[in-house]
């Protein structure tokens, strides 16, 4: 098996010594060409959100593959209907990140609305003369209006941090949340047009698919307030840099906070990095040390179940065993 990756000893100590495990060792992704090589005639793949699984890898990789676990919640990189069609089991870690993550999203709405980053690196280039009453001022969180576009596990644990800052919370999701977690959430199902309209904060929390993909775009990113502050820690291409740069920078919109980008990584001169009212980071909002080793156990666990051909502890394509007596 290949792991594309060194992950928590949590979850490498669960393969070692059960199977023959080739560890990627550098901190940068093996090399498409390095991947492809790698995956020939193996039986299992722990690889991750820079690893992409399509036709061509299943190919090269042969009929011994069983299972493909992925470290990480999202799997938009991975092509789940070839996987199906070859009989590979597809797992991920959905569950242990939901909370992590959404304390990171909600961490980046209160730096963006309360201009930290901005404070800090005013300290640090020298420019901090004395106590000001217009110095990097910025919106309220408490009582403000947040918008939380997915409402799944994770938008749901970002609403929860919402209410406890007494925002009213609107979301907008294909389907809505059963009454009694609205209730429990105090959040309102609203039209998307709506949600953009009154929010003082969006967040992002929608897996990436034909349909999310640039779904924050010129169109909708002119019916937000102009006040608004727009939160990103989902997938990057659910908004569309270029429309986002034009939007930050002629005042359509106030700030934004990205933790996810499209191109991923922003290369470092890249045109949303020269704006004051754009945060990013690198993709970090799940990282937290015990996080990072659940995820790693259950990618563990999950390969160890493909492998065996039994069912995966969080299975993405169970469809596979259908068929099975
Ligand atoms: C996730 O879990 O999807 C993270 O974004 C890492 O891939």
């Amino acid at each position: 098996m290949f792991v594309s990756r060194r992950i928590s000893a949590a979850g490498l100590d669960r393969l070692v010594g059960l199977a023959d495990v080739d560890v990627w060792p550098d901190d940068l992704p093996p090399p498409r060409e390095e991947l492809l090589r790698r995956v020939a005639g193996l039986d299992g793949l722990l690889c991750m959100t820079t690893e992409r699984i399509d036709d061509e890898l299943l190919e090269r990789a042969g009929p011994r593959l069983k299972v493909v676990s992925n470290y990480g919640v999202g799997y938009d990189h991975i092509d789940v209907a070839a996987c199906t069609r070859r009989g590979v089991a597809v797992g991920n870690t959905p569950g242990v990140l939901t909370e992590t993550t959404a304390d990171f999203a909600f961490a980046l709405l209160l730096a963006a609305a309360r201009r930290v980053a901005e404070g800090h690196d005013f300290v640090r280039e020298g420019r901090w003369k004395t106590w000001s009453p217009v110095l990097l001022n910025g919106p309220d969180v408490h009582h403000a209006t947040l918008g939380i576009v997915g409402f799944g596990r994770i938008g749901q644990e970002v609403a929860k941090r919402g209410r406890g800052f007494d925002m009213q919370v609107l979301y907008h999701a294909r389907h809505a949340a059963s009454a009694a977690d609205e209730a429990r959430l105090g959040a309102r199902r609203a039209r998307l047009d709506d949600v953009l309209a009154q929010s003082d904060f969006l967040s992002l929390h929608v897996p990436l698919s034909p349909e999310t993909r640039h779904l924050i775009n010129r169109e909708t990113l002119a019916r937000m307030k102009r006040s608004a502050i727009l939160v990103n820690a989902s997938r990057g291409p659910v908004v569309d840099s270029d429309a986002l740069y034009d939007a930050l920078k002629d005042g359509t919109i106030a700030a934004a906070a990205l933790d996810v980008s499209e191109p991923e990584p922003l290369p470092v001169d890249h045109k949303l990095l020269g704006l004051p009212n754009c945060l990013v980071v690198p993709h970090i909002a799940s990282a937290s040390f015990a996080t990072r080793d659940r995820m790693a156990t259950i990618a563990a666990d999950n390969l160890l179940a493909g492998l065996q051909q039994a069912p995966l502890p969080a299975f993405v394509n169970p469809e596979i065993y259908a068929s099975r007596t």
